[in-house]
């Protein structure tokens, strides 16, 4: 076996040593919309240190556990803390988790970010469905051995934002009364913000949000078949759109700000998945 597949492998008997929960929906949180995971009805909790081999993120505001339990009828696994490129781990590790929890059951991938808005129209505490990628940025999480167990060598990339799941989680922000932007998400490696000279390089190729996470999780999520959609939560118009300068705890800040919206709509939305 791969030693990719063999670690993988060797984190899934290590969770379902602890439980035997079968997920049927994903859910990443992002930096600030960790407030979600006081909704779920939980039926087990796992420190990502418990999890032998598994990747622990350093950044403060990722503090790091899968939440297993239900929204609604709906059994859901919550990563609550994601790690980053930027914190020096490899791309294979970055993606690790949402692997595992399609090993572990999960058929769809619900990813959310803080991330700062590109276009213009966009304010700070928008909320915005992510209808399509720009990953051109920072490597790609299936570069090298395929892994033909999770997936083909060449995936398609055509529809990673599943259609139905926008036009689900679009139906809740009707419902919930929410104002929900959409447009495409962009991932740079961080850990610096950008400069504006990029964020207008950024808006000139059809980027609309900018952040440092999501896009390679949806890359490994989609060659492993899953169906995919995001939001993201605009925690700062992005450098040099406003003459703001930019700081982590702010970017937090503002994301848990909107956290109440943000849950209503994450609730209402994986409640009918
Ligand atoms: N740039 C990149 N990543 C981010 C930003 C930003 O402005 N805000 C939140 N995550």
């Amino acid at each position: 076996m791969n030693n990719e597949m063999a670690r993988l492998q060797k984190c899934l008997n290590c969770v379902r040593k602890a439980t035997s929960f079968v997920p049927k929906v994903a859910v990443v949180l992002g930096s600030g919309l960790g407030g979600f995971a006081d909704h779920i009805r939980v039926a087990y909790e796992m420190s990502y240190h418990e999890i032998e081999d598994f990747p622990v993120s350093t950044v403060p505001g990722h503090e790091g556990k899968f939440i297993f339990g239900y929204v609604g009828d709906v059994p859901v696994v919550c990563m609550k803390g994601r790690v980053h490129y930027y914190e020096g781990y490899g791309m294979n590790e970055v993606v690790l988790p949402i692997r595992l929890m399609k090993l572990l059951g999960a058929e769809i991938l619900v990813l959310t970010n803080a991330a700062g808005g590109v276009n213009p129209i966009f304010r700070a505490g928008d909320l915005m469905l992510i209808k399509d990628q720009i990953s051109l940025f920072v490597p790609n999480p299936l570069v090298g051995e395929n892994l033909d167990e999770l997936g083909c060598r060449f995936p398609d990339m055509s529809a990673i934002y599943d259609r139905e799941l926008q036009v689900l989680i679009r139906e809740a922000a009707s419902e919930c009364n929410i104002v929900l932007q959409s447009g495409v998400y962009a991932q740079l490696s961080g850990p610096s913000y950008e400069s504006p000279a990029e964020i207008r390089f950024l808006g000139k190729i059809g980027c609309d949000a900018v952040g440092m996470s999501t896009a390679v999780e949806a890359i490994a999520g989609k060659h492993m078949g899953m169906r995919i959609c995001g939001v993201s939560c605009i925690s700062n118009m992005a450098a040099g759109i406003t003459d703001a300068a930019l700081n982590h705890e702010e970017v937090q800040e503002n994301a848990g700000r909107v956290g109440t919206q943000f849950c209503g709509l994450l609730i209402t939305a994986i409640q009918r998945m």
